[in-house]
């Protein structure tokens, strides 16, 4: 095979560190999970299964990775993580915590304030709240609550569980795993190579490109190869659609596709792997509302996994990024082979799941530009829970102000059409209107209705989007008139 054309090489086993060891693999299956691997295969049965769609954390272990230099601790759902994921980490199970007959101290608090009752979801709870323990910084009832949030406990409550949480999670970490940081961290470095992955044959594999141009060329050779970033939607084609994935190839040790910089014109741009998780602090300085729709977006397990390229890519219309980015003017840069191009991300959307991308072309990287300063942004995310729900509606809107009248309007929402959509009708009707006669904008609010014909389904009916849609709106120019204050569930719970 002529996969060879890396000067660093090819490596043909995926290796990690589990249990003081390194785990190398040369055969498997691309689908395979890592909950799979260690309930099936390494008999390691303290990680659970619950939902197998990474919603209750039941199945949580930790990946201590060198991300950077900086020796890592995140919390990650086991049942929607491919094997192949782990090369390069280290595999952390709840079974692992303890020193010998004595407890970890997350462990020993959460019998100390009875944190457990059926105890299904305690070894999720447990190395969630190892990874708050090492994650560098105090943690706060706040942070704790996000911590928690992917991990579902049916019998126990909460009540205790935060009590342990805040109990142990206040200080630097002293454990053995602190004080073995630096062996560990170095044994990782020794591990990570730059060659590309590749394991098993033309008909069946799992590889992971180090470069973006081995990347290019192994796509364009495979064009119907299942591109995997997180795995946070992909893992669920495999748990839940039982899908045979046969060739998969992992953007998650891509060199520079996680860079993140900034474009020629001053705007943000988010290399396709950048994850959620550190995307978040970078659009929440472009707007506070980013950081609050970042901070409700899945959990902290989905947000270290999942990438910005993956929520763009998948075209859900549901997905998060996709109306704020539009709103704010965003482009999405796509690469195949050696040609590059990009245009505006609304264009990218063609229809329910298509999306203008070429066979064997990828998602390189997303373009946010910020805010000039007469331009206002609300964005707004109605989903029936607070945390680790889906949008039923989203809204973002850019609204460009002179002197009180509006002069330029992006409107975007999700959960309203196939696919995330501007509302062109509205952005007219807007232009024109005067902030602080809410009469000149209530056309604008009126012609959402030529702009969408929502569905009924699951999530919510066609009217309750309709009605959701049109009040969104009128929130956001309310706020941006300055005749309502701003309301943010995540600011009340902060304020907790
Ligand atoms: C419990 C849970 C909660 C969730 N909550 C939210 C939420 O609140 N909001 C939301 O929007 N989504 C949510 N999601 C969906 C998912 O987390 C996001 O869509 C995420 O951004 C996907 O990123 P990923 O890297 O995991 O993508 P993957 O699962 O790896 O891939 C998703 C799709 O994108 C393709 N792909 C990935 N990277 C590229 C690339 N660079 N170029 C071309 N194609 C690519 C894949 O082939 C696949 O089709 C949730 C998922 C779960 C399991
Ligand atoms: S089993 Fe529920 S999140 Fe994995
Ligand atoms: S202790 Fe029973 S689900 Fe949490």
């Amino acid at each position: 095979m002529e996969l060879d054309s890396n000067p660093a090489g090819l490596r043909n086993t995926v290796r990690f560190r589990f249990r003081g060891r390194v785990v190398a693999l040369d055969r498997f299956s691309p689908r395979a999970t890592v909950l799979d691997w260690l309930r099936e295969s390494a008999g390691a049965k303290g990680t659970k299964e619950g939902c197998a769609e990474g919603d209750c954390g039941a199945c949580t272990v930790v990946l201590a990775r060198n991300r950077k230099g900086r020796l890592t601790y995140d919390a990650v759902n086991a049942c929607i993580l491919l094997l192949g994921q782990l090369d390069g980490a280290e595999l952390i199970t709840v079974e692992d915590l303890a020193d010998g007959e004595a407890l970890h101290p997350v462990q020993q608090a959460m019998v100390d304030w009875h944190g457990s009752q059926c105890g299904f979801c305690t070894p999720g709870i447990i190395m969630s709240l190892f990874a708050a323990y090492h994650s560098g910084a105090p943690s706060t009832r706040a942070s704790l609550c996000d911590q928690l949030a992917g991990n579902l406990c049916r019998c126990t409550g909460y009540r205790p569980i935060l009590e342990a949480a805040l109990a142990t999670c206040d200080r630097a970490p002293d454990d053995r795993f602190a004080a073995t940081a630096e062996a560990r961290t170095d044994a990782l470095a020794r591990m990570n190579d730059n060659a590309d992955l590749f394991v098993g044959d033309e008909t069946s594999f799992f590889a992971a490109p180090a470069s973006v141009e081995g990347l290019a060329a192994l796509y364009a050779r495979f064009p119907d190869a299942t591109l995997v970033a997180g795995a946070t939607d992909v893992g669920l084609w495999v748990t839940k659609q039982l899908r045979d994935l046969k060739r998969v190839i992992w953007l998650g040790r891509t060199a520079g596709l996680d860079d993140v910089g900034e474009t020629a014109d001053g705007a943000l741009s988010l290399g396709a792997g950048v994850t959620l998780a550190d995307a978040a602090p970078l659009l929440g300085a472009i707007h506070p509302d980013l950081g609050e729709v970042m901070r409700r977006f899945g959990s902290i397990q989905v947000r270290v996994s999942g990438t910005v390229g993956g929520n763009v890519a998948n075209g859900s219309p549901i997905g998060d990024l996709a109306p704020a980015l539009i709103a704010l003017g965003g482009r999405v840069v796509l690469r195949t082979g050696w040609s590059t191009r990009s245009l505006p991300l609304e264009d990218f959307f063609i229809a329910y799941g298509k999306q203008d991308r070429a066979p064997g072309e990828f998602v390189l990287a997303v373009e946010a530009p910020r805010l000039a300063e007469a331009q206002r942004f609300r964005a707004f995310k109605v989903s029936k829970r607070f945390d680790e729900d889906i949008s039923a509606v989203m809204l973002a809107a850019r609204v460009e102000v002179d002197r009180g009248r509006v002069v330029g309007a992006r409107i975007a929402y999700g959960g309203m059409a196939a696919t995330p959509k501007r509302a062109a009708n509205a952005e007219k009707a807007l232009v024109g209107a005067i902030l602080d006669e809410p009469a000149t904008w209530r056309p604008a609010l009126a012609a959402l209705s030529s702009d969408f014909t929502p569905l009924t389904d699951q999530r919510a009916s066609a009217s309750y989007r309709m009605t959701v849609a049109a009040n969104l709106l009128e929130k956001a120019l309310l706020e941006i008139a300055g005749a309502a204050a701003p309301t943010r569930i995540g600011e009340l719970h902060a304020a907790e």
